[in-house]
């Protein structure tokens, strides 16, 4: 065929509806898109069941994707890197219509979910940003660092600091979270920006001078870890002095920190416990709180978060555009990621009923 500059032209215009086609279903060059509608499977890979929260939260999915009339297919890694990274290469291979996930080590995935994207299955980061891939296209969590600014904000409040009945000087100690866990730095930097204030003025002495993140993290979240680094610092920083709080970025930190602080002899009416902060409100937790030992906890409704997460994948499988409310934060070195952020909620002994029990997150029975 002699090509003349018409056909060249007609030939151009249907190769760019082509490419402009493949570039909106798989947004990245040539990757088809599955498009599941009813009848399609979900993978769900969450990290542990040794928090009940993600039990909780596969639950919850695994419910709301089965109203809609999709198939499931729920895994949980055990805290175990690689065994994440083979469930979720084995559900590709069984050929899942779309993945959520909560990874276990944010920055472990790249290879296996690049497999995912060449085959077409988007992928859902399940309340922790997957990093350094760009096979991740929608965020569901929560204002991951209002978390950190409710527990600090609790602790200055309770030392009296916030509206200046007390000058102190405190003293308090820092925990955070996994350090392969995006959100720890998160939670870490909202709850650094209320208490550094104070620090730099020397109404909070942190005694072990251990405030950098890299000294205060707890690996996988481990309360036993935490347990012990309180055990040290009691020994190496409180001799002489006692502890008025602590903060804990989570409910399983906090059991451990409470038990350490117990075998040191606190928790009498001579030598009270601290503010302990925490979050999610576990039952295990809320029961101390009730029993006067851990102060607080950030409660994020995971019913709600396991909500948005089936719209995302449920709009994602039908060729629509989830609901997002930020485009901004959550940058994983890749792309900024669209998110859809919940509120999160602090509670402590005054509105754990109102807030928990009314709600039905906690049945009232469970905490007796
Ligand atoms: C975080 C999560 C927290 C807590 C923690 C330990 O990623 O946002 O709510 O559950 O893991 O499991």
């Amino acid at each position: 065929m002699r090509i003349t500059r018409a056909t060249a032209a007609a030939t151009a215009v249907a190769l760019s509806l082509v490419l402009a086609a493949c570039g909106q279903n798989g947004e990245g060059g040539g990757k088809q898109e599955k498009k599941g509608g009813k009848g399609s499977t979900v993978g769900i890979a969450m990290p542990t069941k040794s928090s009940e929260r993600w039990i909780a939260d596969g639950r919850n999915m695994a419910a709301e994707f089965e109203k809609l009339g999709y198939k499931t297919d729920l895994q949980y890694g055990e805290d175990d890197v690689d065994q994440q990274v083979s469930q979720i290469e084995n559900m590709i291979t069984k050929g899942v219509d779309v993945l959520v996930v909560a990874a276990i080590d944010g920055r472990a995935l790249g290879d296996v979910l690049h497999q995912a994207g060449e085959q077409g299955v988007r992928v859902i980061s399940y309340d922790r940003l997957i990093l350094g891939t760009e096979d991740v296209a929608y965020y569901a969590s929560f204002d991951n660092e209002k978390v950190g600014e409710l527990q600090a904000g609790y602790i200055v409040e309770k030392l009296g600091l916030k509206d200046g009945s007390a000058e102190g000087p405190f003293n308090v100690e820092l925990f955070a979270g996994s350090p392969d866990d995006n959100n720890t730095r998160y939670f870490f930097s909202g709850a650094w920006k209320v208490l550094k204030p104070y620090i730099d003025g020397k109404q909070i002495v942190v005694r072990s001078k251990q405030t950098r993140l890299d000294q205060i993290t707890t690996l996988r979240w481990d309360g036993g870890a935490a347990q012990r680094r309180m055990d040290d610092l009691l020994t190496s920083a409180y001799s002489s002095a006692d502890v008025d709080a602590v903060l804990s970025p989570y409910d399983g930190i906090s059991i451990g920190v409470i038990s350490a602080l117990k075998s040191d002899g606190y928790g009498t009416a001579a030598k009270p416990y601290p503010v302990v902060t925490g979050q999610d409100a576990e039952v295990a937790s809320v029961k101390s709180i009730i029993a006067g030992q851990q102060t607080q906890t950030v409660y994020k409704d995971t019913r709600a978060l396991a909500k948005q997460a089936v719209q995302m994948a449920d709009a994602v499988l039908n060729g629509k555009k989830p609901e997002v409310n930020d485009t901004t934060t959550y940058d994983n070195e890749k792309k900024v990621v669209p998110a859809f952020l919940l509120d999160p909620v602090s509670v402590d002994r005054s509105n754990y009923r109102a807030t928990l029990v009314d709600s039905g997150y906690i049945k009232e029975s469970d905490l007796t």
